[in-house]
């Protein structure tokens, strides 16, 4: 499926004057595996046609998943509602546990969102490349992980513009998602920051627990399509129990995105300085 391949890097920074003749043009109706025709009367049954936003977002992740499992889209697989979750990692990248995890999501075809904390990435510049390479999102988890919460502004602003230009350096210029350390930051810190804010909405303790089956355990239990699922990728427990957590949702027919995408799916336009939970559910500040 190469030629889907530029499809997808348009669709991620897609224009919205993207008409329907494009989208037939483009050649991303064909790749799907179905007549134009059966995808656009299927279209308009779900009303997709008065939410191009929805239609442009549920297409990228279909073809970006059509690409990983090398075959075409079958009209089951469009009428089945898909469940999506996003993995978080925060606390990384660190050589020998992130390494080990990036083999095992592609192995599997998850995609998942990384806080990476600023002090880490000169010395793992590779794994942050590989992320990025392979579809994850990367986010920013400050510095020198601080409380933001209790920090004076500067150092709020110090923390984040550091990582910000060390990731740029290492991936190239892009929107560094904020994770704030523990997830606290107040209102009034709130408004220096110029992206969205990423909290949870499933959170195992894996950094408590230290135990693979006790945090697959405690996910599933709290698991609904649309969460987002905080692990740590430091551990090598927290490596092996996201592992398995994908084994386990995917079989449960879950597809694992990256937050950016999960908002995309649920056409959520994320705003700065707001901290979300899960893109439907935001987070009151104190
Ligand atoms: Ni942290």
């Amino acid at each position: 499926m190469e030629h889907t391949r530029p499809i997808i890097a348009l669709l991620y920074d897609y224009d919205k004057t993207l008409c329907t003749q494009d989208m037939q043009n483009y050649g991303f109706i064909p790749s799907l595996g179905m007549a134009p025709e059966d995808f656009w009367r299927l279209a308009n049954a779900f009303g997709w046609h008065e939410k191009m936003d929805g239609i442009l977002a549920y297409m990228y992740i279909m073809l970006r998943e059509a690409e990983r499992r090398d075959r075409p889209f079958t009209r089951e697989d469009l009428v089945e509602a898909p469940k999506y979750a996003a993995l978080t990692f925060d606390d990384g990248p660190r050589a020998d546990t992130t390494g080990r995890l990036l083999d095992g999501l592609l192995e599997r075809g998850a995609a998942a969102t990384f806080f990476v904390i600023g002090e880490q990435v000169p010395c793992n510049k590779e794994l942050l490349q590989r992320m990025k390479a392979e579809g994850h999102q990367i986010g920013n988890h400050t510095y020198s992980h601080v409380r933001l919460l209790k920090a004076d502004k500067d150092a709020v602003v110090e923390e984040i513009h550091k990582t910000e230009v060390l990731l740029t350096e290492a991936v190239g210029e892009g929107s560094f998602w904020l994770r704030p350390p523990y997830g606290l930051i107040g209102s009034e810190r709130s408004e220096l920051i110029r992206t969205p804010m990423i909290y949870w909405s499933v959170d195992p303790q894996d950094w408590k627990l230290l135990n693979k089956d006790k945090v697959v355990a405690a996910v599933l239990e709290a698991v609904q399509p649309g969460d987002v699922i905080l692990l740590h990728d430091f551990y090598s427990t927290s490596v092996d129990a996201a592992l398995e957590i994908v084994d386990r949702l995917q079989k449960e027919g879950y597809d694992f995105v990256t937050v950016e995408e999960l908002f995309r799916i649920q056409g959520v336009e994320p705003q700065q300085g707001t901290l979300y939970a899960r893109p439907d559910r935001v987070r009151t500040l104190s």
